[in-house]
């Protein structure tokens, strides 16, 4: 497995790998602090082709102002190891002032779109990933990228982008990846004590409540977002940032069922602010997370 530093000896590594129209070369961009989510997304890759790509980059442009940026996990050495055993080509390590010289002014940002959802309370943050993502792409030429269900609006994003700018690849969407009780994986989760880490069981709980009034035949968002915000209330160690239902073709709000949406919630377990969503399937009955955004 090569260890890519740097943006330049990156593409020049990338000239000797296959073209677009010969094989597939599978992405899968990351922040690092390694978990089962994202390794299960290497896997998926890995089943694609032979030729896969990991990147490590903390991206500073995503993280608000009194965000985690600072303490955000960093574990190199472990990640590195896990992913020799995962068949992996290369892992791309670019620092920040390569992504970012002196300098640097350039944004990419899917208008509006970005300011749903998770968007209303991290103003900047899609702004940031679409944009690193669209360096990232620049620099690796994927044909085909990897990413979790459990970032939704992160997937719906970036594959607007793709579409919008022409670039040449596919994005793939992997399965939300659970604790046992059902917890969303996610590299924040070690931020939680053991107090807080049993109550943040209310998201994927209040989830799975929604789900199973839609198979019973409740259509109402409206009854179905007011009784979700009260059980999260219920949780002393919860503090709901929002929890709404929209359609996943554009984000927007939907008053009844009718058709697939996206059920997404944002709560903050003590001072951690953690996600989680499933589709919703009102024509059939549903489980969490089978499905995917896209
Ligand atoms: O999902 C993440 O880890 C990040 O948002 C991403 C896509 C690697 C961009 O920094």
């Amino acid at each position: 497995m090569e260890i890519i530093r740097s943006i330049e000896a990156f593409k020049s590594f990338r000239t000797g790998w296959p073209s677009s129209n010969t094989a597939d070369l599978c992405f899968v961009p990351t922040m690092g602090a390694l978990h089962s989510g994202h390794l299960s997304l290497v896997e998926e890759a890995r089943k694609f082709s032979q030729y896969v790509v990991v990147s490590i980059f903390v991206n500073p442009t995503q993280f608000g102002q009194g965000e985690d940026y600072e303490e955000y996990p960093r574990q190199m050495k472990k990640d590195i190891d896990q992913l020799k055993n995962l068949g992996v080509g290369a892992v791309f390590i670019p620092c920040d002032n390569q992504m970012y010289p002196l300098g640097y002014r350039t944004n990419v940002l899917v208008e509006k779109w970005e300011r749903r959802l998770c968007g209303h309370s991290r103003p900047n943050h899609f702004r940031g990933v679409t944009t690193v993502v669209l360096k990232l792409f620049n620099i690796v030429r994927p044909t085909v990228a990897f990413f979790g269900q459990k970032d939704a609006q992160q997937a719906i994003l970036i594959n607007r982008m793709t579409e919008d700018l022409n670039l040449d690849v596919e994005i793939f969407v992997c399965p939300i990846i659970r604790e046992k009780d059902g917890l969303a994986i996610s590299s924040r989760n070690r931020y939680l004590s053991a107090q807080e880490r049993q109550a943040a069981v209310v998201l994927f709980r209040t989830l799975n409540w929604a789900i199973q009034q839609v198979d019973r035949g409740e259509r109402k968002v409206k009854v179905l977002v007011n009784e979700m915000k009260k059980k999260i209330k219920a949780e002393p160690l919860a503090h709901l940032d929002y929890v709404s239902i929209v359609d996943p073709n554009d984000l927007k709000p939907i008053l009844r069922l009718n058709r697939t949406a996206l059920l997404a919630l944002a709560v903050f377990i003590g001072k951690t602010r953690l996600i989680d969503n499933t589709i919703l399937l009102p024509e059939k009955s549903s489980s969490v997370s089978k499905e995917s955004v896209l």
